[in-house]
């Protein structure tokens, strides 16, 4: 079956009082286009198309999906409007699923559900029952006991019903599926006589029934799926649905989250069993956390894979950035730890306070404990990397790396100046500055030696 989607995203969000289009606005790290598009994804669409007219070049910059096409709406004279746009490019046989990109949470499921239920040319309507159905379109039907009993004759906007229609709980969310080849034909005979002067896309209801084309209604699993963003409040009160949910389905795996309201998930996070997290963490971007893992408080994470039994201390940032970064089994980071891309700690690495890690490997059980920088950098296993030393990586155009060997000691405050190799078992006296390879074995010293002067005497101040 040839499934097209339109997802309607021209409108302006006055509300969100932002200069940027309400779609962009993120929840969960992806911005509200993008969750739509995401769910649309799900169902495998021949062709999908978002029309645009607010912000229409940043939007149409900011949005991704294969086989994605855009339409603008200019000026923006409703939601019918939006979608007569759209119908040049619609395939005739087949099926539109018709989307609003400000309801991000909606599930693919819950769309094939409707885009099923419109099999045999019915329009089917998402609806949902809301304890305020004020604002909403709401979902008219026939009268008990006048023939067709309870089908769905109109969907009526609020501003232009009856105080007796408004009453009515039921309300259209905002999603429906169409047959694409009546829904040309609804969406021409489109008119604009209503309360706020606009083509309301709703009206396709009025004209289906009196077409006598079926109308079926399909409710919405939950209230969450439907509810759309238009302020910054609904803006955060989406972000903890969706993050209270994400943290319901780890806690369901096992996961040990110290406080579900203090969690928060901007991607993907997969985690073997005997996971603890505490509170206030974030994790970005693709991160995997190994059997065992704990996690403490007040740390971020992204693309980053932890091997099992490893410990992240209080307040540690890991960003693996496009690299990525590891942490080996048994591994102890933080607290205050800062790992970047391309950072590879093997098993039983420990990484302390204030030391930032970049591009670099260390080998099984090597230390930098405190105030360090290893930068383009190969570490032996059991290194010792002093309090205060750092690679000196970068000579202002190039970058250049730093190769320890196995079990070298390398002394508090030194400056390893890359490029430079320092051989397995030596040991840099504290304070060197090593610009030259150091030998395996051997104890390196580059600093002037220590001298005390007897009888020296400090200055005294000048009396005029
Ligand atoms: C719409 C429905 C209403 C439903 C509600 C659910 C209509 C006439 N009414 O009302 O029945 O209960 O959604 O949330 O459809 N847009 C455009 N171009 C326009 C106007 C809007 O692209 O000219 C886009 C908006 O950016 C938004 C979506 O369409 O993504 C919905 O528009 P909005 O003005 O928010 O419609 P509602 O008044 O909420
Ligand atoms: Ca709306």
């Amino acid at each position: 079956m040839v499934l097209n989607v339109v997802i309607m995203a021209a409108g302006k969000g006055t509300r969100m009082r932002s200069a940027r289009a309400k779609v962009l606005h993120r929840l969960a790290g992806r911005h509200l286009l993008q969750h739509v598009l995401d769910a649309a994804a799900g169902l495998g669409p021949s062709r999908t198309i978002v029309v645009t007219g607010h912000e229409a070049a940043e939007v149409e910059r900011a949005t991704g999906a294969p086989g994605l096409a855009f339409v603008r709406q200019e000026p923006q004279l409703g939601t019918g409007h939006a979608v007569q746009q759209a119908a040049p490019l619609l395939d005739d046989t087949g099926t539109t699923l018709i989307l609003n990109g400000d309801v991000p949470l909606i599930e693919a499921e819950t769309l094939q559900a409707l885009v099923s239920a419109s099999a045999g040319g019915k329009l089917a309507l998402l609806t949902v029952e809301l304890a305020d159905p004020s604002g909403y379109g709401r979902i008219v039907r026939r009268a008990a006991g006048t023939g067709g009993d309870e089908a769905i004759e109109a969907i009526v906007e609020d501003k232009d019903a009856t105080p007796e229609q408004r009453r009515v709980a039921e309300i259209y969310t905002g999603v429906m599926a169409a047959p694409t080849h009546a829904l040309k034909r609804w969406l021409a005979a489109l008119r604009n006589d209503n309360a706020a002067g606009e083509y309301y896309l709703t009206d396709v209801v009025r004209l289906a029934a009196a077409e006598a084309t079926p109308v079926v209604g399909v409710a919405a699993p939950n209230e969450t799926e439907v509810l759309g963003v238009n302020s910054p409040a609904q803006l955060a009160d989406l972000e903890r649905r969706y993050q209270r949910r994400a943290a319901a389905l780890l806690m369901a795996q096992g996961v040990r989250l110290a406080d579900p309201a203090r969690f928060d998930l901007r991607g993907d996070l997969r985690c073997d069993a005997d996971v603890e997290i505490d509170v206030g963490c974030v994790f970005e971007g693709e991160v995997v956390l190994g059997e065992g893992v704990r996690v403490g408080a007040f740390c971020i994470i992204r693309n980053a894979t932890i091997a099992a039994r490893a410990t992240i201390r209080p307040y540690s940032h890991i960003d693996g950035e496009a690299l990525g970064a590891t942490v080996g089994a048994g591994a102890v980071v933080g607290p205050f730890a800062r790992l970047r891309g391309g950072a590879e700690l093997a098993a039983d690495v420990h990484v302390g306070n204030f030391v930032e890690i970049k591009n670099s490997t260390l080998g099984r059980g090597a230390k930098a404990n405190h105030l360090a920088y290893l930068g383009d950098a190969s570490v032996g296993e059991h290194v010792n990397f002093g309090a205060g030393s750092i690679t000196a990586n970068y000579d202002g155009a190039n970058k250049h790396r730093t190769t320890i060997g196995a079990d070298a000691h390398i002394g508090s405050n030194s400056v390893l100046v890359a490029p430079v190799v320092v051989g397995a078992g030596a040991t840099i006296g504290a304070g060197s500055t090593i610009t030259r390879d150091a030998p395996a074995g051997q104890l390196t010293i580059a600093r002037t030696r220590q001298a005390s002067f007897a009888g020296w005497k400090r200055p005294t101040k000048k009396s005029r």
